[in-house]
């Protein structure tokens, strides 16, 4: 039988929650993921990651690194343009120049928020705060930039590493008896876990000439509010003996923030579901993994006893 060739696919941002699973992802046999951080490629220098697609010459690319300090991207927009929008860009056109696919991944922040129930891709955008403003310029540049792209909206990412909402709850847990969490915003939490399994999957379809390219929606099944994703998380602390501290609701308006958010980040993954066969648990099951993975990371290493 003669040798299939392997199949590369360069993934930038391994250090992200994203870029992380990724790592600790089983690829399919005839897969092999190559994986450059920000010292292989910064995306401030958008000319940087095109080489480097240029150089590994890979048969596909995912794009996991991206400016995603929502408050901080207010006072530097200029930065999360470049990142979440120019480097994107230069990378499809490289891509597209060697004629292979890309995936970018976006957010739920393209959209106000305003829909009363569950956007839907072809739903009109409308970023209210900075970073959506650099996340919706990212998708337009993967679109003009080449045709063979997967844009990925996900919402709310959560895992035992990095920054993000669990953590921080698990760390207020520690900390104080009383949580104030904000309860008129609600979305489908996404496990980063879950999103790579989910790349991974599609990964060898995407190879294929005829791929069903284009925007889809990709987020846990279930919703809830923050002040809801909080309670879980409490419980199952107070589940495993530590302090659960009370959970007080509170509005958006009460805990103001540098970036507005949208009030409703819900994503219908349904177009998702239809095409790749592929649809997310809810955070209900998900969230004691993680969190058995977090506090197992976070127990000091048992001292060595010599005799
Ligand atoms: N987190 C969420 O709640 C959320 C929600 C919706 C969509 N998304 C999207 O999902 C994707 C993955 O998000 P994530 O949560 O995995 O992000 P993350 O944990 O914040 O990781 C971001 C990654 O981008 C890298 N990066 C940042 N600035 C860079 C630069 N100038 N040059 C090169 N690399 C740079 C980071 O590298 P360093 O480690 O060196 O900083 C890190 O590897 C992103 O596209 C994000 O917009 C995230």
């Amino acid at each position: 039988m003669p040798d299939i060739p392997m199949r590369k696919v360069l993934v930038f941002g391994s250090t992200g929650q994203l870029g992380h699973a990724l790592r600790h992802t089983d690829w399919p046999a005839g897969m092999a993921p190559t994986f450059l951080d920000r010292d292989d490629a910064d995306f401030t220098e958008p000319d940087e990651p095109a080489k480097r697609v240029a150089e590994h010459a890979p048969d596909a690319i995912i794009i996991a690194a991206a400016y995603t300090n929502v408050d901080a991207a207010e006072s530097n927009e200029v930065t999360a343009f470049a990142v979440n929008a120019a480097a994107p860009g230069a990378i499809a056109r490289a891509a597209a120049a060697l004629s292979i696919p890309v995936v970018y991944i976006s957010t739920d922040h393209v959209f106000d928020g305003r829909r009363p129930d569950r956007y839907v891709e072809d739903d009109a955008v409308g970023p209210v705060n900075a970073y959506g403003r650099s996340k919706l310029a990212g998708e337009i540049e993967i679109r003009a930039g080449n045709p063979r792209h997967l844009i990925l909206r996900t919402s709310w990412v959560y895992s035992a590493i990095g920054a993000n909402f669990l953590k921080s709850m698990v760390r207020l847990a520690g900390e104080h008896e009383e949580a104030t969490i904000v309860v008129d915003q609600i979305g489908c939490p996404t496990a980063a876990e879950d999103l790579a399994a989910s790349l991974v999957r599609v990964a060898p379809s995407l190879l294929q000439a005829n791929a069903p390219w284009g925007t889809y929606h990709l987020a846990g099944s279930s919703e809830t509010s923050r002040h809801g994703f909080a309670e879980l998380i409490f419980s199952e602390l107070a589940k495993r003996g530590l302090r659960r501290p009370t959970n007080r609701a509170i509005t958006t308006a009460e805990f103001p923030r540098p970036a507005l958010r949208p009030a409703n980040s819900r994503l219908s993954s349904d177009a998702f579901r239809r095409t790749y066969g592929i649809a997310l648990p809810g955070f209900e099951s998900k969230v004691p993994r993680v969190l058995d993975a977090l506090l197992a990371a976070s127990k000091p290493k048992e001292e060595s006893v010599t005799s």
